[in-house]
């Protein structure tokens, strides 16, 4: 097949991620499984090894060679991050346990005295459990309400309908830049401008697309922003929320300890300033090590190419499985990045997922954390197939083949 642009030799990449050396039930492994958590490079698990075997120690505050040189390490992970995000404090990128634990902060935080009984807050139809909970509920315990921007017909988010949705009481909009389930793109500029014009500060969740593309927070410009590393080719249990120059002044603390302070009396504590404040405890050191590294990696790779390759693989995936009548796709759509839903006529996703692991690909099946969003399509669960940059063209062909198996052993 001709491509309209020259692939980065994929056995190159793929080389490079040991995992992908494996058999599952004999076959190769297929991982399309990468909206859960995608796959990790040598490098990434090397860096994180290093940190372990050579210098590991805690950091701030130690003047021994280990403590230094772990804490130069975690300060500089903080500034690959700023950098890879085009942020020029890097105070303003905090480091969290991931995307759902960045939310919580910010919910809670913003509970503590942004937030009145009676406020609402804007959220899309097709959010992550992650980012409806945490506000949900503050709505149930301080007296707020949820208001939901629908979907069109084609599982487009209706930014349409977003103005109708706004009050003097609306006091956030919270809305997930990819859709996890459908791979849609929610239209940023648009929801950008409403939430300047009624200056209602906006929270990003890039869970699934700063996995896929180019993120530039000093264009985009929300108030806060959260990902994970492990969906980035990084570890798990580490992830970032970055704040806004006012969030990072403003935003109250909803959890503290050690590390978070310039003087602690039993009757007064002084906080740090910047990103400290938001980081008490032993942070992991690891883990924002290795989330570097895998910046790293995609940062070379290059995030158009990576983009490129995956819009490929979405826009082939999506045709062969237009080919197959007993297949129902779902948000189907020239514009998404890297995640596709479907459902094989009156089987259940469950059944299908089972099957295809069979032949050692890997797809997730269920309501993958969005209800809502699977009781608007009227359907228990799709089976969700999703990529990153060390998948191919081929793997799909065989996909494709082994589902036509799959459906003829389930009719
Ligand atoms: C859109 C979206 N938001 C939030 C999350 C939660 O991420 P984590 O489990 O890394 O906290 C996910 C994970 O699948 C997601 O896809």
């Amino acid at each position: 097949m001709s491509t309209p642009y020259n692939l980065i030799d994929q056995n190159h990449i793929r080389q490079q991620f040991p995992i992908l050396q494996r058999k599952v039930n004999g076959q190769n492994l297929v991982y399309f499984d990468n909206g859960a958590t995608s796959q990790k490079p040598l490098r990434v698990i090397e860096a994180i090894s290093r940190y372990y075997s050579n210098y590991n120690s805690n950091i701030h505050r130690g003047v021994h060679t280990l403590s230094r040189e772990a804490t130069e390490a975690f300060e500089a992970a903080r500034k690959s991050l700023a950098s890879f995000f085009n942020v020029s404090n890097q105070q303003q990128i905090i480091f969290t346990a991931g995307t759902t634990d960045s939310i919580n902060m910010v919910a809670q935080g913003l509970a503590k005295n942004h937030l009145q009984r009676g406020d609402e807050i804007v959220l899309a139809a097709y959010e992550h459990h992650s980012n409806i909970l945490p506000w949900q509920l503050w709505a149930e315990e301080q007296g707020g309400k949820l208001k939901v921007i629908p979907l069109k017909e084609n599982q487009q988010l209706d930014v349409e309908a977003i103005e109708p949705l706004i009050s003097d009481k609306t006091k956030l909009i919270a809305v997930t830049h990819v859709s996890n389930t459908l791979g849609l793109i929610s239209n940023l500029e648009h929801i950008k401008s409403i939430s300047v014009k009624h200056h209602i500060p906006l929270l990003i969740d890039g869970a699934q697309s700063a996995p896929h593309m180019a993120i530039d927070l000093k264009a985009l410009e929300p108030d806060f922003f959260v990902c994970s590393a492990h969906k980035m080719y990084g570890p798990t249990g580490i992830g970032l929320l970055y704040l806004s120059e006012k969030w990072l002044k403003h935003l109250p603390i909803s959890k503290t300890g050690g590390g978070t302070i310039k003087t602690v009396s039993f009757e007064k504590t002084e906080y740090a300033e910047g990103a400290l404040r938001f980081e008490p405890g032993t942070p992991h050191i690891a883990g924002a090590i290795g989330f570097s590294e895998a910046v790293s990696f995609m940062r070379e790779l290059g995030m158009d190419h990576l983009h490129q390759h995956e819009n490929l693989l979405v826009q082939h995936a999506q045709k062969r499985l237009r080919e197959l009548p007993e297949v129902i796709l779902y948000g189907d759509s020239a514009h998404k990045a890297g995640v596709i839903s479907f459902n094989i006529k009156n089987q259940h996703p469950f059944d299908v997922g089972t099957l295809l692991d069979q032949y050692g690909i890997a797809v997730r099946t269920g309501h993958h954390c969005t209800q809502p969003l699977m009781n608007l399509l009227g359907v228990p669960g799709t089976v969700r197939i999703s990529f990153a940059v060390y998948n191919t063209l081929e793997e799909i062909d065989f996909f494709i083949e082994k589902l036509k198996r799959v459906i003829k052993m389930l009719n």
